[in-house]
């Protein structure tokens, strides 16, 4: 069993030698250990100006004239183009807008109509069994609406349960629960090879770790913007829909901001071409433009996804390790795989009492949370997270697992 003193002094090292720990500076926090980055992403310090720029300059001077001047009407795509890289996306790709469970609609709507289109037969939509449970009711919705039978198969079980009646299949990239990465580029390639889409939920990945969707050929894709992309609360959702097949999306819901001639007042729909077909209504500006602004931390000089990542790994690493160290045997154990190709940017550990355990986490100042019905869930920002939170976490952890 290792000494704290020794786990507290290997922290210290791997805070000096962080490249980006610098970054902890661009955040508003305090003397909490923030472990819940996957839930609400801290506030980086510069957008409560820009917000108040947009509030006050924007639409208090400005006005109306904001939607062409201050480009607000334009937004959802170029905030969307701020992201596309992030997930591996070239631009004109991605759009901002709406919540995650309504791009979700979208998305797989637009997939089954797509699968429906290609032949006749497509009528079963596959969905993660684990997943969010908000992607299965809505999965079970689009279903109805589609004349389609759902089945809810875990992703390892997606491979033999492809076939010529799928139409869609919805998956998410990690688990939200126990923190496993799934196999996006392998699943993406079972799911084409049964000629069937494949639409993958990014909410617990993106920016987090490598998503690569154009190169893997993922045809849609969905996330939302208020976990590790730190774009507030209740920021909207973001849509990815692959340019080959942007001329075939068919959205289910063809608000007119999505028309190709908007202010064209027609009382005929004809859809805008690219991603913009994947707008709605009008968009939520304040918090659109919150979004743009929390985004810039990732134009900070040697700030790249593969540096998260390498990061978030050596983070998730040395949390395991520490809780090894310091809580009793048998009182927890970690669902999320230690397999780095299998581990997302969390750490679950199954613990007995585990919504007890956390409210004294809390008091006791380190923040991660509580999911029915077990499972204490620890999520690691890579970006202002450091060693001496995830040595401090395990420690208190122990703390109050022993006490
Ligand atoms: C994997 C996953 N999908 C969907 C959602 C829900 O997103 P929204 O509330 O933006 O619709 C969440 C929320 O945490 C989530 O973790």
């Amino acid at each position: 069993m290792s000494e704290p003193t020794s786990l507290a002094g290997e922290a210290e090292k791997l805070d000096a030698a962080d490249g980006l720990a610098a970054l902890r500076e661009r955040f508003v926090l305090d003397d909490v250990t923030y472990l819940d980055g996957n839930s609400l992403g801290a506030l980086p310090a510069h957008v409560p100006a820009r917000v108040e720029d947009v509030v006050r300059r924007q639409w208090g001077e400005l006005r109306i004239r904001s939607w062409d001047e201050s480009g607000w009407w334009t937004a959802p795509e170029r905030v969307g183009d701020r992201i596309a890289p992030l997930v591996g996306a070239a631009a004109g790709q991605v759009v901002v807008g709406d919540s995650t469970s309504v791009n979700v609609f979208k998305a797989l709507v637009a997939a089954v109509r797509m699968a429906q289109e290609d032949g006749p037969g497509r009528n079963e939509i596959l969905v993660d069994a684990t997943t969010f449970p908000t992607d299965g009711y809505i999965a079970e919705s689009a279903a109805r609406m589609t004349g389609c039978a759902l089945r809810p198969v875990t992703p390892a079980e997606v491979p033999g349960a492809l076939g010529e009646r799928t139409a869609a299949v919805l998956l998410n990239h990690v688990d939200y629960r126990t923190g496993r990465l799934h196999d996006l580029p392998g699943l993406t390639a079972a799911v084409h090879a049964a000629g069937a889409y494949a639409v993958w939920d990014l909410c617990h990945s993106a920016g987090a770790l490598p998503v690569g969707l154009d190169e893997h050929g993922v045809d849609l894709a969905v996330g939302c913007t208020y976990k590790y992309l730190n774009g507030g609360p209740g920021s909207p959702a973001y849509l990815y829909v692959r340019r080959g097949l942007q001329a075939r999306f068919d959205s289910p819901l063809p608000g007119w901001n999505s028309h190709a001639e908007p202010f064209g007042m027609r009382s005929d729909y004809a859809p805008a071409s690219g991603a913009v077909r994947g707008r709605v209504g009008t968009p939520d500006i304040l918090s659109l433009l919150a979004l743009e602004a929390a985004l810039d931390v990732w134009d900070e000089a040697g700030v790249s996804v593969a540096a998260v990542r390498e990061k978030s790994l050596a983070l998730t690493d040395f949390f395991l390790r520490c809780v090894g160290a310091y809580v009793p045997d048998g009182r927890v154990e970690s669902v999320t795989p230690a397999a780095h190709a299998e581990r997302g940017s969390q750490v679950a550990l199954r613990c007995d009492d585990a919504g007890e355990v956390m409210k004294r986490l809390i008091e006791r100042g380190v923040v991660g949370d509580y999911r029915a019905p077990d499972v204490l869930r620890f999520g690691f920002t890579p970006l202002y997270v450091g060693f001496a939170d995830v040595e401090r976490a395990a420690r208190v952890l122990a703390r109050t697992l022993s006490g």
